[in-house]
């Protein structure tokens, strides 16, 4: 196979076309820019750069401040009367009348909280995602917030980093097809519509590669991977409109997202050509001095703003610092002009300058968001097992035991980042069945007063009321406080004694299903191996129970597939679908190792002498009660042309019972490549919907765009010669095909 690039300029092109489509640099805006920006004074300016996150409440020196121009925006200030209130005094009482900006993390919902992002790359729905974030923008729009820190389009291959539960899991294509849906679902088509807030694709880059999953540690990402891992997603977030970016708190390859000249300057403004602002993290820019990278604070902002940093996010080293070093000719006049710009245009885009000044108002949570939000959570929910079809539950069952710590517990349930979801809007899983059931049906007895509790004082209860049930169903899994940031685990089993209250409730010898909440993947063994149905929920949000309750008892059927692939032990990880393979590659005989205690070495292949070498369940998993046949692989021609197209194409048939969903899955693997590529790489999803008996024919349409990847000198190109191709139900299995690229 020759290493000849196939051309690629083209596809350079379209990609800067479509970018320029959704945010063209209106002429208008620019003027007006212009003409406040030469009216502008330096603190003004510096002020622009400037966000606080001190306005809890609006107090009189905070009133002084906005008067003065001091801050272009502020983080979770205060509630929507002190915003309405805040942004009147910019508008009508400081000199130049700049509208202020109210950023927030609007992660996953606002007052309706949907499941975790991690949760809803589950659903592998780009639809309801985005009607879930257009539910979040007119949410937090309502209450004065127009500017949100998601989507984050971290990609997260380890599960002890806790900030996965944000994350749209370890696949970039997933993470950019689910990501560009809340772009589009925040900003709709025009940015200046009042119920639209602006996206920010965070954190860049890199975040999620932290060593060892610990929290803030130092990435190192070859450049190759970077461009073909890490950063498609926040192209693609570009791509999809949106207007800023946030930097990484990480260092990457030694050098601190923050200052980093090659990832803001380089890629995101050359190559990319992006006119949109970016913000710090929170307190990063300082924070290059515990680093090792800056000498100071004043370094730091000397850095941060070289870099490319338009808005600093709490610390004030521009305040403090950079009229200092413009004096000092240490920093030119135009480096900050060139980022007030982009503050300003981010503002004139959201039309804040134009709209009238807002009155106070309180988001509610309407019917539709609750609807929306339970089929969400249903599409999110992954079936990990289902032993002889144990679910769905007949509803003329006698009685069921609620068993375990997260049975009711709503703000577990609407997990990290939900600091404006209620706990009194939550519809727990128990509130659910009994509403289902009726209480005399539905026996309650958590065991665990949460998740990490050891107390056994109440396991006889738990054991009695499984006694007195037909069914079992066990609420495990991790509170919401145990994952998200700073919130990294070194072991990923059930905290607590969750797995000996499986074990003690087991002695009642009933069928037993687990629920298991978490916002990462767990390690839970012990469970499986007791319980003859497994559900993996996330942290499902506002509408957790009634969406469980509809799972169990078949009013829905699972249809969510892992965005993430689940480990047998903390040992395998970084374990990941998209893997490449070794030279010595274990045979399938080796295959079935058991955990734990080393087994009698054999062989020189890749693999571990005390585990499989598999996963517990791979990338793209998830069962359903239906069966879903795959059968009759077609492609359209043993050949793509560089400039042509390939259909790829296979039959589904619905075997099962009942009306449902399957997520069908498209990889793809360049057999022979100038860098060697995983062994499967996901290229397309479709979720299709087959009535009993159906059989709907699904068709992807493959280009050699499609297949691109980064050479050794840094070029997207498509390399001619083998591929293989699958359609699969997920990344371990599907019908598998071949084809040339000429
Ligand atoms: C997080 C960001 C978040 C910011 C503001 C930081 O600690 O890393 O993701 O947007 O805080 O709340």
């Amino acid at each position: 196979m020759s290493h000849t690039p196939l051309r690629f300029v083209r596809l350079v092109v379209l990609f800067f076309a479509a970018v320029l489509a959704v945010c063209p640099l209106d002429s208008s805006i620019e003027q007006r820019i212009d003409s406040l920006l030469a009216r502008m004074t330096l603190d003004e300016k510096i002020g622009q750069m400037s966000q606080s996150t001190s306005m809890a409440t609006l107090t009189e020196s905070i009133k002084a401040e906005i008067r003065q121009g001091r801050w272009s925006s502020f983080l979770n200030a205060g509630g929507p009367a002190d915003r309405a209130e805040a942004q009147r005094i910019a508008r009508s009482e400081s000199r130049l009348g700049i509208p202020l900006l109210f950023g927030r993390d609007v992660l996953h919902g606002y007052r309706t909280i949907f499941p975790i992002p991690l949760g809803q790359a589950a659903s592998w729905d780009p639809e309801l995602i985005e009607q879930a974030a257009r539910t979040a923008a007119v949410e937090a729009s309502t209450e004065g917030i127009r500017w949100s820190f998601a989507p984050m389009v971290d990609i997260a291959r380890d599960p002890r980093w806790g900030r996965i539960a944000e994350s749209p899991g370890e696949d970039p294509y997933l993470a950019s097809v689910v990501g560009a849906a809340v772009v589009r679902g925040f900003q709709r088509r025009s940015l200046s519509d009042p119920q639209s807030i602006a996206a920010c694709a965070k954190h860049y880059a890199g975040y999620g590669a932290v060593e060892a999953g610990r929290e803030y540690n130092s990435a190192w990402i070859p450049e190759v991977l970077l461009r073909d891992v890490y950063l498609p997603p926040f192209r693609a977030m570009l791509a999809a409109g949106a207007v800023s970016v946030m930097a990484a708190f990480n260092t990457i390859n030694g050098v601190p997202a923050t200052g980093n000249e090659f990832l803001l300057r380089r890629i995101l403004r050359e190559e990319w050509g992006f006119d949109g602002t970016v913000v710090s993290d929170y307190t990063a820019i300082p924070e290059m001095e515990a680093h090792g990278y800056a000498a100071s604070a004043g370094d730091a902002a000397r850095e941060a703003l070289g870099a490319g940093i338009d808005i600093e996010m709490v610390s004030t080293t521009y305040h403090d610092h950079l009229k200092e070093l413009i004096e000092s000719r240490r920093v030119p006049m135009q480096w900050v002009d060139d980022a007030v710009r982009n503050v300003l245009r981010l503002k004139f885009r959201l039309g804040l300058f134009d709209q009238p000044i807002p009155v106070s108002r309180q988001a509610v949570i309407t019917a539709d968001a609750r609807g929306l939000a339970q089929r969400l959570t249903m599409e999110s929910v992954v079936l990990l097992k289902n032993e002889n079809h144990l679910l769905p539950l007949a509803p003329s069952i006698r009685s069921v035991a609620i068993i375990g710590p997260l049975a009711d517990s709503p703000v577990d349930q609407m997990g990290s980042w939900a600091m404006d979801g209620r706990a009194e809007d939550v519809v727990t899983p128990l509130a659910a069945l009994r509403q289902t059931l009726g209480n005399a049906r539905a026996l309650y007895a958590p065991g665990l007063k949460n998740s990490r509790a050891t107390d056994r004082n109440g396991f006889a209860v738990a054991l009695d009321a499984a006694r007195k049930a037909d069914v079992v169903l066990l609420f495990l899994g991790e509170e919401q406080i145990l994952s998200g940031e700073a919130r990294s685990r070194a072991f990923i089993n059930l905290p607590g004694a969750q797995e000996d209250l499986v074990s003690e409730v087991g002695k009642a010898r009933k069928p037993m299903v687990a629920i298991i909440q978490a916002g990462r993947p767990l390690t839970f063994q012990k469970v499986t191996a007791q319980a003859r149905a497994v559900l993996y929920a996330w942290h499902p949000g506002t509408m957790g129970g009634p969406a469980i309750a509809d799972l169990l008892f078949g009013r829905a059927v699972p249809s969510g597939k892992l965005p993430v692939t689940f480990p047998r032990t903390i040992g395998q990880v970084p374990i990941y679908y998209a893997r490449l393979n070794t030279g010595r590659p274990a045979s399938p005989a080796e295959l079935g190792i058991p955990m734990g205690n080393p087994a009698n070495p054999e062989g020189y292949t890749s693999k571990y002498i005390d585990v499989d070498l598999t996963p517990e369940y791979p990338f793209g998993y998830g069962l359903s009660y239906n069966d879903f046949a795959y059968s009759q692989l077609r492609l359209s021609a043993q050949t793509l042309m560089e400039d042509g197209t390939l259909s790829v194409s296979a039959d589904l048939t619905n075997r099962g019972k009942y009306g449902g969903a399957e997520v069908v899955q498209l990889y793809v693997h360049c057999v022979t490549a100038s860098v060697a590529q995983p062994v499967r790489v996901l290229k397309g999803l479709r979720r299709v919907q087959l009535q009993p008996g159906e059989t709907k024919t699904v068709t992807f349409v493959l280009t050699a765009a499609d297949l691109a990847y980064h050479n050794q000198q840094m070029q997207l190109v498509a390399e001619p010669g083998p591929y293989q191709v699958w359609i699969a139900p997920d990344s371990a299995r599907g019908l598998q095909g071949e084809f040339t690229l000429k």
